[in-house]
């Protein structure tokens, strides 16, 4: 890892850790988030709790302990934790011994449910954070998966807001049945903690869209820390369809694709959708794992033209995130509207 901060994602922002079914009630999981790892708890009331899953006894990963009467236990040798974090117990400690477990604490992270996936702050401080997303429409139907990248965090994030990639990526015959570029012209304006291509008509008719019956429009919102939100409406059907970047640790992030519809017609090509995304997202995979080698090499990137705005937009963002939060001020979104070409 380097020293510089605009290379590391983002501290005391929330990442997606995945779907919140993945949580049982009365179960623990164990999440990784950027170097931290964190015990999930639901208690059967369905409350989430995100500790760190580190026993202060002697270390170990709480997440292999259990849960009892709503207090998690360690499995080595039965401390007791309860969601907020302080001890409760320490089972060997005989009648007379006055060794006082109250003065111990694990750290404890925010944790967040909305729209079916679960969210985890990195940091004790999330308030003046980039808000959560959320699907604004009633959902019938969702489908997510998630692909394990050896690739940097920021490396994922940039593909979020790529257009030059996906001819030469992402060419399968259902999303892109042309090979050849077109010259696109797009109209951008700064939203919160980020930037949005604004509505326009999907004139490309892939597959995908076809599916809707009529012609779409479509929204490309991009937010910081690494969150891409593309809604697309036609008519009274919407599809949303989101992608997030969540820092795994030593270079490692997880890539994060949850796509939502109100068309219960939909439902049925779930079988069909789950094997496209796992493609398509393993197509960005597989070019960022390469690409992530050649930076490990020399980490400079040369950004060029139109096609390149948006990535010096992540990197301006990024940098006036870590300007406000060190300056104790609040973000100011550096951008303006502007109109970008270029050929994809
Ligand atoms: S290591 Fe957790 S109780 Fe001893
Ligand atoms: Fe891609």
């Amino acid at each position: 890892m380097t020293g510089d901060p605009i290379r590391r994602p983002l501290d005391d922002v929330w990442y997606c850790v995945g779907e919140s079914r993945r949580f049982r009630p009365g179960r623990l999981s164990a999440v990784t988030l950027g170097e931290e790892a964190i015990v999930v708890g639901r208690a059967e009331t369905g409350a989430l709790f995100a500790l760190r899953d580190r026993c202060p006894h002697r270390g170990m990963a709480l997440s292999a302990g259990r849960l009892v009467e709503g207090n998690l236990v360690c499995p080595f040798h039965g401390w007791q934790f309860r969601p907020d974090g302080q001890c409760a117990a320490i089972p060997a400690l005989a009648r007379r011994d006055d060794a006082d477990f109250t003065t111990v604490r694990l750290p404890r992270f925010a944790v967040a449910e909305v729209s079916d996936l679960v969210w985890i702050a990195a940091g004790p401080n999330p308030q003046a954070a980039p808000p959560i997303p959320e699907v604004d429409f009633p959902y019938c139907g969702m489908l997510v998966e998630i692909l394990e990248v050896e690739a940097s965090f920021d490396l994922v994030a940039l593909s979020f807001v790529d257009p030059a990639h996906v001819a030469y990526v992402h060419d399968s015959w259902w999303w892109r049945p042309s090979k050849t570029l077109k010259e696109k012209v797009k109209h951008f304006a700064p939203s919160p903690f980020g930037f949005t291509m604004t509505s326009h008509t999907a004139k490309t008719a892939s597959v995908v869209y076809r599916l809707l019956g009529a012609v779409p429009q479509v929204e490309i919102e991009f937010r910081l820390p690494g969150v891409r939100l593309e809604r697309i409406t036609a008519g009274r059907k919407r599809i949303a369809n989101y992608t997030f970047a969540s820092p795994l640790g030593q270079g490692r992030t997880a890539l994060i694709n949850a796509m939502y519809w109100n068309v219960p017609a939909l439902n049925l090509l779930k079988p069909i959708a789950r094997p496209l995304m796992r493609q398509f997202l393993g197509q960005d995979r597989d070019v960022l794992q390469i690409a992530q080698k050649g930076l490990d090499r020399k980490p400079a990137m040369v950004l060029m033209g139109e096609s390149d705005v948006q990535s010096q937009w992540y990197f301006s963002l990024k940098r006036e995130f870590l300007r406000a939060r060190e300056a104790g001020s609040a973000f100011v979104n550096p951008l303006a509207s502007r109109e970008l070409r270029w050929r994809s």
